[in-house]
């Protein structure tokens, strides 16, 4: 589970641990990381703590190897890190910008499937599933790097889940809407984005950790083992 010490990584990974798995706890930021797996066992669950930086291979790495040394074998990865950059058009945004939205975003996620597919392999079969968002489908006004890099992931899962289905792997991506995590909050601190996306969103209310959370889960489950190379919105109806 990457970026697992908050927003949609901390709502999986405590409900990954509910329906019984072993969690690996990962995160960039090792003390909110660590507060999710100490919550974790709390509620009688199991999770490892490891920090991760998904842009950096090594860590990447490192972070695959310590998980199987630690429990036998990889079953499932989740990979939700990321961070936003929500406010600039095209021609104002500066290369480097661009190139660290990408490629933490973007590249991150290839690197994390590039270490968990032979863990998955060689386990006999398994799950992946990216959190890409909306952005990952359709445009989001000022975010051009964000929207590239999430189109990006879309696009990795899809091409995954072809060429690991005869493995027994599905991948599948979860695209969710405005959902109220410390990241949106950041985001939106200072502007009316709440509201907004409340009044265009068709449920009127933006979505909770936990509903993105609770279809990540779904797609690892065995309720899903004919779904794979899906690209699925958690977005209140928004698109419809
Ligand atoms: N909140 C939303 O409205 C929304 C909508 C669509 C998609 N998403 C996506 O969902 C995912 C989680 O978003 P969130 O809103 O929960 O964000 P968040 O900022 O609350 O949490 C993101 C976590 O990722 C970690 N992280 C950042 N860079 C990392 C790196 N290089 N390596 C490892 N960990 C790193 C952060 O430390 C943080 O704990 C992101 O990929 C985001 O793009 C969020």
């Amino acid at each position: 589970m990457t970026g697992a010490g908050s927003g949609i990584g901390r709502a999986t990974a405590i409900e990954l641990a509910g329906q019984g798995a072993t969690v690996i706890v990962t995160d960039i930021d090792e003390t909110t990381a660590t507060e999710t797996t100490e919550m974790i066992k709390e509620s009688g669950g199991e999770a490892l703590v490891v920090a991760l930086d998904i842009g950096d291979e090594s860590s990447v790495r490192m972070a695959v190897e310590r998980t199987v040394a630690a429990y036998g074998g990889l079953d499932f990865a989740v990979n939700n890190a990321g961070l936003a950059s929500h406010h600039r058009q095209l021609d104002q945004m500066g290369l480097a910008e661009f190139e660290r939205v990408v490629h933490v975003n973007l590249a991150g996620t290839f690197l994390c499937m590039k270490y968990e597919l032979p863990a998955l392999q060689s386990r006999g079969g398994g799950a992946i599933v990216t959190i890409a968002s909306n952005g990952g489908l359709y445009a989001i006004p000022h975010a051009p790097a964000y929207v590239a890099a999430k189109h990006g992931i879309v696009g990795l899962t899809k091409v995954a889940a072809v060429d690991y289905a005869p493995d027994g792997i599905r991948v599948n991506a979860v695209c969710p809407g405005p959902t109220r995590t410390p990241g949106f909050e950041r985001v939106a601190a200072g502007t009316d984005m709440v509201a907004m996306q409340e009044a265009i969103t068709r449920l009127g209310r933006m979505a909770t950790p936990q509903e993105a959370a609770a279809t990540a889960v779904w797609l690892c489950s065995d309720a899903t083992s004919y779904v794979t190379g899906i690209a699925l919105s958690v977005d209140g109806g928004r698109r419809a």
